[in-house]
């Protein structure tokens, strides 16, 4: 069944919580439809997780597109969000709304999620405006890591607490059905849940939120030598994909690899026409 606003709203008024896992490609968009994740984030963090860049700064318009689409085609059940990557929104709001709509155009995703609190709620607004649901995304901001001196904690001590709980109602009130909480001490994100009606996901942001979302590579551990302390590795498939280029790699080279069954076409040309054949040549 398709997750729809409605169907996730649903879930929230019932209190079941809600699953949402990054993707960036058909075949593991395949993976996760079909395990019924609720949501599926097209996330900018694909700067990190496919392309290898140290943030998500250079992820382009183009580049979100691409890898979108190919999401949408593998995922007919979940209800699809794509990142707007770093000054797509920033620039103005007729630029916000204006790549919001190209992504939901050219990739056939379901919603926008931007980064910001009360700095962005005029584009959420007009975006919201346009017809595309927004999701917005709050607490640690990956795009503003320069700005916060790192991947930091945010909403720490009453003050920060304060101003995150004021941008969770800003963007609320601006028309986001939807809100990441994002690495958000998690008494204060389940404050902020039980005082916003807008959907809350968190990462690194404790139990509280109506819904989780975790970054495939993290939970699939396949980057070996980076796991964040909220993260949980719920299967060791990087390892596992490890093996198996291993044993590829040893059955090719000891001749293992492939048997007579594994051809593509199994018999053709009798065996004195390929001895003619090699003879004339
Ligand atoms: O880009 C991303 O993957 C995200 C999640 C970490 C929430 O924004």
């Amino acid at each position: 069944m398709k997750n729809t606003i409605s169907t996730l709203i649903a879930m929230r008024e019932r209190g079941e919580k809600i699953s949402q896992v990054t993707c960036y490609d058909y075949s593991m968009a395949r993976i996760v439809d079909a395990a019924q994740i609720n949501t599926i984030l097209v996330g900018d963090s694909l700067g990190m997780t496919m392309q290898g860049y140290s943030d998500t700064l250079p992820v382009t318009m183009e580049e979100m597109i691409v890898y979108g689409r190919s999401v949408v085609r593998g995922a007919p059940n979940a209800f699809v969000i794509i990142d707007m990557p770093f000054m797509s929104y920033q620039v103005s709001v007729e630029q916000a709304v204006s790549n919001a709509g190209r992504l939901i155009k050219e990739t056939g995703a379901n919603a926008v999620k931007l980064e910001g609190g009360a700095a962005v709620v005029q584009q959420i607004r007009a975006i919201v405006e346009s017809g595309i649901p927004v999701c917005a995304h709050i607490g640690m901001t990956p795009q503003s890591a320069n700005v916060f001196g790192g991947f930091k904690v945010q909403g720490k001590g009453e003050t920060n607490a304060r101003r995150v709980l004021e941008d969770a109602l800003a963007v609320q009130r601006a028309g986001a059905f939807m809100c990441v909480l994002e690495c958000v001490p998690p008494k204060l994100a389940a404050l902020i849940t039980s005082k916003v009606n807008m959907i809350t996901i968190g990462i690194g942001a404790g139990a509280g939120c109506d819904g989780q979302v975790l970054v495939s590579q993290d939970l699939l551990a396949m980057s070996a030598d980076f796991k964040p302390k909220f993260v949980r590795q719920f299967e060791q498939v990087g390892a596992l994909m490890a093996e198996a280029y291993r044993s590829y790699d040893a059955a090719v080279k000891d001749g293992s690899f492939p048997t007579a069954a594994e051809s593509y076409v199994k018999s053709d040309c009798g065996d004195e026409f390929l001895q003619q054949l090699g003879d004339e040549y």
